[in-house]
């Protein structure tokens, strides 16, 4: 599974990057208007796909299918490694359509239901994002959802691939792994905690306490 980093911070990202654990970054407007202050956004986009050669998705701001077009094929030619991002709604999914046929890799966001993931699909989505964690905070089954959407994608071979989104904690990503999710994107915080195990930590300490008694150095 594609482990993605969903951030704009450009220290999270390289730390990550740096012992190469990460396929992608996502990215949207709350997230890029977290660490952008003055800076032009485009800018911080460019950065990223400097620092990761994987998918960087850059999400567009209009609201009808022609800006979100304009807006994609400008987000397209910052960069290769640029996927844009379109809402699933019907103006989105047009968009989305609009940017495939001209070679635009798209990210299809906001998906809360199977029957919007089959349409991210027909309308040739690269990816389609499900949100995980905001469906399980309105009391709802999000990793249900990831499920479903594999279960639908698979009976009719479509090839867009399912990015589970809005993820908060590692059990949605051991969960995303175990249903067959193409790929994962999470805060930092989250990636950091699948590190950790608590018999790890204890195992290094009693090492390092036996190796203390041998009083040398490596
Ligand atoms: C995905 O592309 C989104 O940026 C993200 O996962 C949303 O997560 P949130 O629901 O924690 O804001």
């Amino acid at each position: 599974m594609k482990i993605f980093l969903d951030t704009a911070d450009l220290a999270e990202i390289r730390r990550a990057a740096e012992a190469n654990l990460i396929d992608g970054v996502t990215t949207n407007p709350s997230l890029v208007s977290k660490v952008a202050g003055e800076r032009d956004p485009k800018e911080i986009y460019k950065e990223i796909c400097e620092v990761v050669d994987g998918p960087v998705s850059a999400e567009v701001v209009g609201l009808d299918r022609e800006t979100m077009v304009s807006e994609g094929r400008k987000l397209a030619a910052l960069h290769d490694n640029i996927v844009v991002k379109v809402p699933l709604t019907e103006d989105g999914l047009k968009a989305c359509r609009a940017l495939v046929a001209e070679g635009i890799r798209t990210n299809v966001t906001l998906c809360f239901s199977v029957s919007q993931a089959l349409l991210a699909a027909k309308a040739g989505g690269t990816f389609v994002s499900p949100f995980v964690g905001r469906i399980d905070d309105i009391s709802g089954e999000g990793m249900q959802l990831v499920h479903q959407i594999r279960q639908v994608y698979d009976n009719y071979g479509y090839d867009t691939e399912i990015l589970a989104a809005s993820l908060r904690h590692p059990m949605h990503v051991v969960e995303s792994m175990l249903i067959g999710a193409d790929c994962a994107t999470m805060p930092p915080k989250v990636l950091w905690q699948l590190a950790q195990h608590p018999l790890t930590d204890k195992g290094l300490d009693a090492f390092l306490e036996d190796w203390k008694k041998l009083g040398t150095t490596l």
